[in-house]
């Protein structure tokens, strides 16, 4: 009988939830986006993970919150979360808030659809295909394929698999035992996810070849060269090479036309990982970095990174038009890509995939596309690499501050040298002293709240800053206080 009664009415409070909507977008707008971005405010509130849990109070309980209990909790967790689009927010290769992208970002949560059949998802479907052929055209490609994916990692991954489908495609079937032992290169500095991948794919990472670089961190082909003959000489089959377009570090672009012969020489898929660097081909001026990219087999882009669209967007992009993608990844389930749809079933793209429910990540690109245009973009991606001009040149002028690597993108990575260590390089506890320098001006920042920027350790190099600023919403005041505030925070050091 209770059960009969329950289903008399419905479960959800509509009105309730729209009144609970209404007051969460309110705090929302306040609290993440108008304070996030104010620069007299802080970019995180730091708090130990003890304390933090308290605070939060995150169990679990059986009975429900009143409304405005819940609203606070909102109010806390945009307080006690990085703000990202912060303008003293330097720490990732991604930063700032696009208020259109966010909307799309909205609008996308709303409607919480699955990009993989036309049934279920006829704008984005349409959509995703526009965006995808704008992004092939900037590469340079006329025809193509491609998807939005999880993330550039997962993009890196999916070129591998295609690659090697590409060449072997009985392995998708018979598996690895049914192929040569696989050989993978790429160069010393590329992004982790290159040997995440050979590991996830069964490849195993001890058949990645690590390629030499050059003193700005490029991939040197001569190097590649030798490497693809010793791992012949070692009865390996070499089918994948990746070339990296802005590395996460140093920023460095590889000579992908020159690395382009070499795979060309020996028939080697060559997959560019422009998940940082692909937007400079937005601008004019700077897309000569990515000189060559039109010869790669696959790309992988995140504007997610550089154009700000916000977590995740990321692009794997292919040359290959006649359905590679479709014939290495599909499983043709009949309860969701039926044979007899009433409409054309090639619409329905989600079994070129390696998952089944996709997130919808094509929509806040486009919107941020149509309300800033091509030209808006460009000017986007110009400004940042001026930012990054004029904090290299400042760089230069301030006692104390050391560039590691000139930089050509807009990575600027840089040592700070406190006083006590000035003048004292020929020490031999110099280097030791000297790696110790960022690790603890980034804790007295974070405690602080002031700003956030990263650092590593990088070869023989011991920890130094990187820096990146992708958020056009940064000004110069900004960048001065940037400088200003790791001398402030260093100089005791
Ligand atoms: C060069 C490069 N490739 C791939 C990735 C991975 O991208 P994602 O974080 O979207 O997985 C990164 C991330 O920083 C990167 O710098």
């Amino acid at each position: 009988m209770a059960e009969h009664n329950a289903l008399l009415c419905p479960a959800l409070d509509k009105v309730a939830g729209e009144e609970f909507l209404q007051k969460a977008f309110q705090i929302m707008l306040e609290e993440g986006v108008r304070k996030g971005m104010d620069a007299s405010e802080k970019v995180c509130d730091w708090k130990e993970p003890e304390e933090l849990q308290q605070i939060l109070d995150l169990d679990l309980k059986d009975g429900g919150e009143p409304q405005e209990r819940l609203l606070d909790r909102c109010r806390d967790v945009i307080r006690y979360s990085v703000k990202t689009c912060h303008p003293r927010f330097f720490n990732q290769l991604f930063s700032g808030l696009d208020p259109h992208a966010l909307a799309g970002r909205l609008i996308t949560e709303m409607l919480n659809t699955s990009q993989y059949t036309y049934e279920i998802a006829p704008v984005f479907v349409l959509m995703e295909e526009v965006v995808l052929k704008k992004l092939r055209e900037l590469i340079g490609w006329e025809e193509g394929d491609g998807l939005f994916s999880p993330g550039g990692s997962i993009s890196n991954m999916y070129a591998m698999n295609v690659a090697r489908y590409h060449r072997f495609p009985d392995c998708k079937q018979k598996g690895n035992w049914a192929i040569p032992k696989l050989a993978v290169f790429t160069s010393q500095e590329c992004h982790y996810s290159i040997q995440k991948g050979a590991a996830f794919l069964g490849i195993g990472t001890d058949n990645i070849y690590l390629v030499a670089v050059d003193e700005k961190g490029k991939m040197i082909p001569a190097d590649l060269e030798k490497k693809i003959n010793q791992a012949k000489s070692e009865r390996a089959f070499p089918f994948f090479v990746n070339a990296t377009c802005g590395t996460t570090v140093l920023g460095a672009f590889d000579p992908v036309a020159e690395i382009a012969e070499v795979c060309a020489r020996h028939k080697i898929w060559l997959h560019v990982d422009a998940a940082w660097g692909g937007s400079a081909l937005l601008s004019q001026r700077h897309r000569h970095l990515l000189n060559g990219v039109e010869r790669a087999d696959s790309v992988a882009w995140n504007p997610h990174k550089m154009l700000m669209t916000g977590l995740q967007c990321s692009a794997f992009l292919l040359r290959d038009n006649s359905g590679l993608l479709q014939r290495c990844h599909c499983a043709e389930a009949t309860y969701l890509f039926q044979t007899d749809k009433f409409y054309n079933r090639a619409y329905d793209r989600g079994d070129q995939t390696i998952q089944c429910g996709r997130k919808v990540d094509c929509f806040k690109l486009w919107l941020m596309w149509k309300a800033n245009g091509t030209r808006g973009l460009e000017q986007r991606v110009d400004r940042a690499f001026a930012m990054t001009r004029y904090l290299a040149d400042e760089i230069k002028k301030r006692e104390g501050f050391q560039l590691v690597i000139e930089p050509e993108f807009i990575n600027l990575c840089f040592w700070y040298v406190p006083p006590s260590l000035r003048g004292k390089e020929g020490c031999t506890d110099y280097c030791l002293r000297l790696g110790k320098v960022a690790p603890m001006i980034k804790e007295r920042m974070m405690k602080k709240g002031s700003m956030m920027v990263s650092y590593q350790p990088l070869g023989n190099r011991v920890n130094f800053f990187r820096q990146v600023v992708t958020n056009p919403a940064v000004t110069r005041e900004d960048l001065d206080f940037f400088l200003d505030e790791i001398e402030r925070l260093g100089r005791d050091l």
